[in-house]
């Protein structure tokens, strides 16, 4: 029955990102010499190919797995279970919307709704044009300031939908000038 149910992960994983790139694979391996022997190794590994990445890609599984001497079922059970883990490669920004209790209480479904709507994208995935990769969390110890996000590092608190317009306007705007900044001569960029 297990073996049956790992086969179906495996078969709706199958559109998961890999890498094939010679550099994320020595990073991967880099992690793994490095970690393998420490006791209850697989979260840390897991969250520094995450850092290092972006994201754990599908092809790592079996090489944790082999370091760590555990089934690729376990592995996959780890990272799967977890939120935090995501096996594709996230957008520009990753925006973390608090879906605990506290903010709960105050509108927080309300506020997931409209992010929803407004980046027309669900959970754990990435808007279109690959800008915004929105994610649930379970409290970011701002339940005083609820509804609360997280925008890459940035806290933010009693966001409300035209506060969060607001957040998406200006990751857009700061993407764009840093499009036009990258697009921009090297002579013309020091003047
Ligand atoms: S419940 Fe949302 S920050 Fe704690």
């Amino acid at each position: 029955m297990q073996k049956i149910a790992y086969l179906e992960d495996v078969a709706t994983t199958k559109a998961a990102a890999r890498t094939t790139a010679p550099d994320a694979t020595e990073r991967i391996a880099a992690i793994l010499r490095a970690r393998q022997h420490q006791p209850g190794a697989l979260l840390p590994i897991l969250h520094d190919i995450q850092d290092a990445l972006g994201f754990v890609p599908s092809d790592a599984v079996p090489s944790i797995a082999g370091a760590l001497n555990l089934s690729r079922a376990e592995v996959h059970g780890v990272i799967s279970f977890y939120h935090h883990f995501r096996d594709q490669p996230a957008g520009r920004h990753v925006l973390q919307l608090c879906r605990a209790e506290a903010c709960q209480a105050v509108g927080a479904d309300a506020l997931a709704e409209h992010a929803q709507r407004e980046l027309g994208c669900g959970w754990h995935q990435t808007t279109a044009d690959g800008a915004i990769t929105l994610e649930p969390v379970y409290c970011l110890g701002q339940c005083a300031v609820g509804p609360a996000l997280m925008a890459g590092t940035e806290l933010h608190g009693c966001v409300t939908p035209a506060r969060l317009d607001a957040l998406l306007t200006a990751l857009r705007q700061r993407d764009a000038r840093q499009e036009s900044a990258a697009a921009m001569p090297d002579d013309e960029v020091g003047r």
